[in-house]
């Protein structure tokens, strides 16, 4: 069941436990997921199985466009459409806060990512260059620009 959450520290640190089960090192941390629910613009929506969070996504609503900043879903969890169902979920709410579209940034190796996005109606529509900047682990990575129209600006 998809549900929109309010902030509770509770739930951040759930957050952080799917983060770092899916990101590792790169994972947002506790003081990130506070600052991100501080953000007026930002919204948090979760998937819950038997009452526990097993994947959520984040967006920040920024008037015409929804920007997806994070997606995840527990390993275990994965392949069952939860995914799906939160981008569904963000896109409708961003229908109703006035948005035309959604925009996010993934990195181009991020093969499960893009797969998703593109079943879900994103467009590859840029590549960034070194837009992941470089660290102890990884080299610079780029990331490609996804956009789903969600009605024509002339609606
Ligand atoms: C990317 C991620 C969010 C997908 O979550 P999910 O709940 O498993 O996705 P869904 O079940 O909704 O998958 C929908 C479609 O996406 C594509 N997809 C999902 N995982 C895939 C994979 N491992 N390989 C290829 N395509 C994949 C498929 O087209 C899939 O449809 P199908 O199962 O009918 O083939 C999940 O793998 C994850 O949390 N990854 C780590 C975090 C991450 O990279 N987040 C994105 C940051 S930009």
């Amino acid at each position: 069941m998809i549900k929109k959450l309010e902030f509770s520290m509770a739930d951040v640190f759930t957050l952080n436990k799917i983060e770092k089960a899916c990101f590792g090192r790169e994972a947002w941390t506790v003081a990130n997921l506070v600052g991100e629910y501080k953000n007026e613009f930002s919204h948090f929506f979760a998937d819950t199985e038997d009452d526990a969070i097993v994947g959520y996504a984040c967006v920040r609503i920024m008037y015409e466009e929804a920007q997806i900043c994070n997606i995840a879903v527990l390993p275990q969890y994965r392949r069952r459409k939860i995914a799906t169902s939160l981008l569904e979920t963000v896109a409708d709410f961003a229908i109703v806060q006035g948005c035309e579209r959604c925009e996010l940034e993934v990195n181009t190796a991020n093969i499960p990512a893009v797969e998703l996005y593109k079943k879900c109606g994103y467009d590859i529509v840029g590549t960034r260059p070194n837009f992941y900047r470089r660290t102890r682990r990884y080299p610079t990575r780029d990331a490609y620009t996804m956009v789903k129209q969600l009605k024509t600006p002339q609606e």
